[in-house]
């Protein structure tokens, strides 16, 4: 597995998975046994009702089977179609990302959001990021849009300041990591003793 680099100068410690991942087949990782204290924690995926979204929904779920993952979006049919193939570890939350009230009210009951309710371009503001900020969840998402993630960057300091771990830009391209352990990555590093 390739080096998994982490932003330094963090008020926030990254769980170091070193001893306890474990790799269940030799050619792929099958199933990562997260720390005791987060294995059980509460994945929003906002746009989990799309391709980029339920892919994750589905790659989080296989490696990491105790999360409770959230499936998000508006289309309640799509929703409880994907929860249905993830089992009862999973439930869906009707979300509308302009709606600042279903937004926050979802985001308070989860540890980790991951944004992947697109499209990101032209997009006004970085509403999910915000209401993440001031819910105090950490924030992984994948835009592909140089004009968000250069929004989503100037919330830097408000991120630090509510002590929020934050990763914008996560996806494919241009390229963090690829998209199967990242979101991964981020639930190993968001901190369970978060102030919820
Ligand atoms: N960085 C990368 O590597 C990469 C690669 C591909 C895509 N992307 C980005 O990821 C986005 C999603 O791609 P996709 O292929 O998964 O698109 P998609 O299949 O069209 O899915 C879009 C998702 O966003 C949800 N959504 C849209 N508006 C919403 C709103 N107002 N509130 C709540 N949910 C909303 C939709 O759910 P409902 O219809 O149920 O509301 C749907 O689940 C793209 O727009 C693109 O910006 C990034």
């Amino acid at each position: 597995m390739p080096p998994f680099s982490l932003p330094l100068n963090l008020k926030w410690r990254p769980l170091n998975l070193k001893a306890t991942a474990i790799a269940t087949n030799t050619d792929k990782v099958t199933e990562v046994l997260l720390p005791e204290k987060i294995r059980n924690s509460r994945v929003l995926v906002l746009g989990g009702t799309g391709r980029v979204g339920g892919s994750t929904a589905i790659t989080l779920s296989n490696l990491c089977p105790d999360l409770q993952i959230l499936v998000a979006g508006r289309n309640r049919e799509k929703g409880e179609a994907l929860t249905a193939k993830l089992g009862g570890n999973s439930e869906f939350a009707r979300v509308d990302i302009n709606d600042v009230n279903s937004l926050e009210t979802a985001l308070k009951s989860v540890d980790l959001v991951i944004h992947a309710a697109g499209p990101f371009q032209r997009a006004e503001r970085c509403s999910v990021l915000e209401a993440a900020i001031n819910t105090k969840t950490a924030y992984l998402d994948v835009c592909d849009d140089t004009i968000y993630a250069w929004r989503a960057k100037s919330l830097m300091n408000r991120a630090l300041d509510a002590n929020v771990p934050a990763i914008t830009t996560a996806g494919i391209y241009p390229g963090v990591s690829n998209g199967a352990y990242l979101p991964v990555g981020l639930v190993i590093m968001f901190p369970k003793q978060n102030q919820k």
